[in-house]
């Protein structure tokens, strides 16, 4: 492993590229990413470099997200079955008849679905900022695609907002039940419990903290308390251990296992950087449409 990694970083250096990697992939790819975080974080990262390549370790929508927002880069995914199951649960035409019977209703775009997805709609938000993006709207009423859960856990924290969701969700944080979170709270009464929230409202309402996944690992880096349960994919809980060796990490499930997350591999980045393949292209109309919802998002949340 070591003469891969070594030869990944030999390429990148060769080719100025960099790495943005998740931290729901597996643990190895951070020895040669030069970011890893959440969703927003990444995005970000993507807008300012000054690279040539980006090779996006993650799933499809953020790679695409990458190059919709810095569109002279190339900008590489390491394995092309990297889907997001939630971004595939609407499609294009799904989204414009969602929207129909509210045309003067503003829709905001998880960044979880497609370029495709997002051009319909009027801005996007993460994990981390869903919140202030709809707050920002000013209004009373909004359309939620196509995380329902988190489209509902930001309307219970704001007062007279309307969210209007479309009925998608995540798999793995969907299988999370309240009677899972009570349990944890008996079986380690002195854990703090942190929830992405991609899990139901009522499970997150259960939570001493609720965000994204930097958000939760924030939360510990913050915090001196020795046990915490982690509801959200298997990569965080893993990284909080490895990074806090004297505290206790207890992962909700075994199952907590983003699939499409885990497929990417060193001697994957490795090809794809040397072989220049798997690159990410978008209709141009399509990508300026969606580089709209996705700029208006990163002015608010900057
Ligand atoms: P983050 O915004 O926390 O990175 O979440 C992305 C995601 O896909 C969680 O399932
Ligand atoms: Fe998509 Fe869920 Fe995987 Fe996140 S954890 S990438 S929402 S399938």
């Amino acid at each position: 492993m070591r003469n891969l990694v070594e030869e990944i970083k030999r390429l990148k250096e060769e080719k100025n590229a960099i790495i943005l990697a998740h931290s729901y992939q597996n643990i190895e790819i951070d020895e040669v990413a030069d970011f890893v975080g959440d969703s927003l974080y990444l995005s970000r990262r993507a807008k300012d470099t000054n690279a040539d390549i980006i090779v996006f370790a993650g799933v499809y929508f953020m790679a695409q997200t990458a190059k919709i927002i810095s569109p002279e880069k190339k900008v590489l995914l390491p394995n092309l079955n990297a889907g997001c199951l939630m971004a595939d649960m609407i499609n294009h035409e799904q989204m414009v008849k969602f929207k129909e019977p509210y045309p003067s209703t503003p829709v905001v775009c998880y960044i979880n679905s497609t370029a495709e997805v997002k051009a319909e709609c009027d801005i996007c938000c993460t994990s981390s900022n869903a919140l202030e993006i709809v707050k920002s709207l000013n209004t009373r009423r909004v359309l939620f695609i196509p995380d329902a859960n988190l489209g509902k856990w930001v309307e219970s924290k704001l007062d007279g907002v309307e969210v209007i969701t479309y009925d998608g969700n995540c798999p793995v944080h969907n299988n999370i039940d309240i009677q899972d979170i009570l349990d944890a709270r008996k079986k380690y009464p002195n854990a703090k419990i942190l929830i992405h929230p991609e899990c139901k409202p009522e499970v997150s309402k259960l939570g001493d903290y609720v965000g994204s996944t930097s958000g939760i690992i924030d939360y510990v880096k913050a915090h001196n308390d020795k046990q915490y349960v982690i509801v959200t994919e298997k990569g965080v809980a893993d990284r909080l251990k490895r990074d806090y060796p004297d505290r206790e990490f207890i992962l909700i499930k075994n199952d907590m296992l983003c699939e499409s997350m885990k497929l990417t591999t060193l001697e994957e980045i490795k090809y794809s950087l040397e072989h220049e393949v798997n690159e990410i292209t978008l209709d141009e109309d399509v990508r300026l449409k969606s580089a709209g919802c996705i700029e208006r998002m990163l002015k608010v949340s900057e």
